[in-house]
């Protein structure tokens, strides 16, 4: 391919930085006007605050370097960081506490219009044009804003059906559980994250490079679905401590929490779970439980799981060489090889709310024959978030990975239904506490 088509087939980053408005504005579209000051999540902030939060993140980024002066630093502050608390101290402020919609739209509105007039002069978004800093902030501001596309996707799950715009029922075909079976992936190298000198975009988490050596090891095949999980809930695995941490057992507790978050019981109740009926608690409204389906649980709850099964969560460089190494030694773009990622390869890139199938993808298996890597639901490692060799935070954005370093955090790799395309780069790492149950997270298991 000429450098010349490679061009022309790049999606600019002006096409990019439209693309990603679209998607958020239409996240925000699914709500009337009445929901914006819930709080959907109890860890975050009323739905007002991402409204704003959106552009006051790229102005804050981009006035400097664009030499543009305020007109309401107050919202510029105010909608600048969102949060995560730690050790379960929570949000305390009131609606009131927040401005009127319309003047957060009109907020809005000045920013994007002042930044495209002064982004607007020609040329200004062409890659080739732009000083390689200026494609890093911009790649920043998209991405951030993508990231948020999938975040929101987590809060409005949570925000009961009547609060959100009517939309068409989910649905999933009676599909049995998939039978699970280990896969042998054969001791080798796991190179994680990317290097500066390739001159990719990439957030500061990602470099630089590091060799792993990767004992032999065998990983499920497939995610662990929900008929999998209903097993270990019969089988008493929320009333046996010894299968928990002693701080995961105490939250478990202290959150009264005996299944997996997105399920509901309907039916029997009561203290025996076995003839129970369950459904699941999908984007807009509640369907019988899909056996089919990856689970999706907090980590402290998959590491549970894993200890029931008698096996362990993966490292992360475990999750990287099954899902990117090959018998060879040479380590692949994408499980499935160098072609870009499209929808036969896994439930990604905005095409659907809900997950699928964990076995409906077989052409996005990995070389080893490990399937459902990318997509249908982030996968919980073992391994703490921490900077690989040669880590240095972006210095206009310092906190955006070092204030996770903290021990709290746990990787995720992979990516779910509402994670963009530009996301399922093999360097990205995402990262959640291991007691936070409401994101789209599945999980597999390994033995030594
Ligand atoms: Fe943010």
């Amino acid at each position: 391919m000429t450098s010349q088509t490679a061009t022309r087939l790049q999606p600019t980053l002006r096409s990019r930085l439209d693309e990603a408005r679209n998607r958020t504005d239409a996240i925000f579209g699914l709500l009337p006007p009445n929901s914006f000051y819930d709080r959907p999540i109890p860890e975050r902030h009323r739905l007002i605050f991402y409204l704003g939060h959106l552009e006051a993140f790229d102005w804050n980024l981009l006035a400097g370097p664009l030499g543009l002066t305020s007109s309401n630093p107050a919202f510029d502050k105010l909608f600048a960081f969102g949060i995560d608390p730690v050790g379960g101290g929570l949000p305390g402020d009131s609606p009131r506490d927040w401005p009127d919609i319309a003047l957060v739209e009109k907020y809005n509105q000045h920013v994007r219009e002042t930044l495209d007039r002064r982004l607007g002069r020609p040329g200004v978004f062409e890659s080739s044009a732009l000083p390689s800093a200026d494609r890093t902030l911009l790649n920043v501001a998209i991405e951030h804003r993508l990231m948020h596309a999938e975040t929101l996707a987590y809060l409005l799950h949570n925000l009961p059906v009547e609060r959100k715009l009517p939309q068409p029922g989910p649905s999933a075909g009676p599909r049995p559980t998939p039978k699970q079976r280990p896969v042998m992936v054969p001791a080798g190298l796991a190179r994680l994250g990317q290097s500066r000198e390739a001159g990719n975009f990439g957030w500061d988490n990602e470099f630089e490079t590091d060799e792993v050596f990767v004992p032999a090891f065998s990983v499920d095949v497939f995610p662990v679905s929900n008929g999998q999980y209903l097993e270990f809930i019969e089988g008493g695995g929320y009333e046996d401590a010894t299968l928990w941490t002693a701080e995961d057992w105490e939250w478990k507790r202290r959150q009264g929490l005996d299944h997996p978050h997105f399920w509901v019981r309907a039916g029997r109740s009561g203290v025996a779970h076995a003839g129970t009926h369950w459904q699941y608690r999908a984007m807009f409204g509640t369907i019988p439980l899909p056996e089919s389906w990856p689970v999706y649980v907090s980590q402290a709850e998959a590491a549970a799981y894993a200890r029931w099964a008698g096996k362990k969560l993966p490292t992360e460089a475990q999750w990287h060489r099954a899902a990117y190494g090959t018998p060879q030694g040479a380590e692949r773009s994408f499980p499935w090889g160098e072609d870009p990622p499209e929808t036969a390869r896994g439930n990604f890139h905005h095409q659907n709310w809900e997950p699928s199938a964990v076995d409906g993808h077989p052409a996005g298996a990995s070389a080893f024959g490990v399937h459902d890597l990318l997509g249908n639901g982030w996968e919980w490692t073992s391994s703490v978030f921490g900077p690989l060799p040669g880590f240095q935070a972006f210095p206009f954005y310092p906190g955006y990975s070092a204030n996770f370093f903290d021990g709290k955090h746990f990787v995720m790799k992979g990516g779910s239904q509402r994670t963009d395309l530009c996301m399922l780069r093999r360097p990205f790492r995402n990262w959640f506490q291991p007691h936070y149950p409401y994101v789209y997270a599945k999980f597999r298991c390994v033995e030594d």
